[in-house]
């Protein structure tokens, strides 16, 4: 079964190919009206399930749109909605999902959920983010940067902030597209080692410099996230302010950047606090595009796991 869980468990072969064929498909579509399907309609005659734990602006309607303009069908369901939140058994949702759908793209908390409901799937599971890995958001940065720049390889990405999901996907690309990767932030919110060391087995540099102007110096792309992720308790959020306001991305640290630097935000932002305005609006800054290319990559990544 051709499942799409993480960047480090998927083929560099196969994720450079993905990023061929959204490139390609993004080029054939340039300029038409965003439901017009594509010439070819690989989706035709597919159900795909897109199942939500948690809240989703850009994941759920690029995906549902992405299906759409592909020929496919979709059904949103909310997990709080299904019995799967009320003690039906994650194999057995699987299980029956699988006589429905042709493939399940799935937001949830624990990664165990992703990968239990891939184990008994009798079709692909992709992961739409969970507390650990959000693989999809980060084929479509390296899209974007690439569209902007050139080749990722052998560059310097600098991630700003707290060590969560999406840093965990930088170091799971890192490591397949070939680039260097720092991470400046505090050390309690520090990225679990094993991502760390999953990248450098790859033969890439990983480096933490808690000193976020140092940490910039000569990069080509500077990155931060929400400081408080969906998974995180609200408790702790004057604490983790405090810690990461030195990690703040403001004009001054982008101005110790390559002066050809690139700024990425996943999306949501909390602006003036992990980015300021001044960034998130400035020059540098690819965070729509990032946010468009999610339709793309994932139009792609849905065709890899069909085989269509
Ligand atoms: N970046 C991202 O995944 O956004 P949503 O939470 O809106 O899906
Ligand atoms: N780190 C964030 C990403 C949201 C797309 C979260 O998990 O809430």
């Amino acid at each position: 079964m051709t499942h799409f869980l993480d960047i480090h468990k998927t083929d560099p072969a196969d994720l450079r190919n993905m990023l061929d064929q959204a490139g390609a498909m993004k080029t054939a579509r340039a300029g038409m009206p965003k439901g017009t399907p594509d010439a070819d309609q690989p989706l035709a005659n597919h159900m795909v399930a897109l199942i939500f734990e948690k809240p989703s602006t850009r994941t759920r309607v690029s995906f549902d749109l992405g299906v759409r303009q592909m020929g496919g069908q979709t059904m949103v369901l909310s997990g709080s909605e299904m019995q799967l939140g009320h003690g039906e058994t994650i194999a057995d949702t699987a299980r029956v999902l699988s006589r429905y759908v042709d493939l399940i793209m799935i937001r949830t908390f624990e990664e165990d959920v992703l990968l239990e409901l891939a184990e008994h799937a009798s079709i692909p599971v992709i992961n739409g983010l969970t507390n650990r890995s959000h693989p999809c958001q980060i084929m479509a940065d390296v899209m974007t940067y690439e569209e902007h720049r050139g080749p990722i390889k052998g560059k310097k990405v600098v991630w700003c902030g707290d060590g969560n999901n999406v840093f965990a996907s930088f170091a799971h690309a890192a490591g397949q597209f070939g680039f260097d990767l720092t991470f400046a932030g505090p050390e309690v919110l520090d990225p679990e080692q094993v991502f760390i060391d999953e990248a450098r087995a790859k033969g890439v540099t990983v480096e933490i410099d808690r000193n976020p102007e140092r940490a910039v110096e000569g990069a080509d792309l500077v990155v931060t996230d929400t400081w408080i992720s969906m998974h995180d308790s609200q408790t702790a959020r004057e604490r983790r302010h405090n810690l990461l306001r030195p990690y703040q991305v403001d004009e001054h640290l982008m101005s110790h950047a390559n002066p050809d630097a690139l700024f990425m935000h996943c999306l949501p932002a909390h602006r003036n606090e992990e980015a300021t305005d001044g960034v998130m609006d400035g020059p540098h800054s690819v965070i729509f595009d990032e946010a468009e290319n999610r339709l793309h990559a994932q139009k792609a990544i849905m065709r890899w796991c069909l085989g269509v």
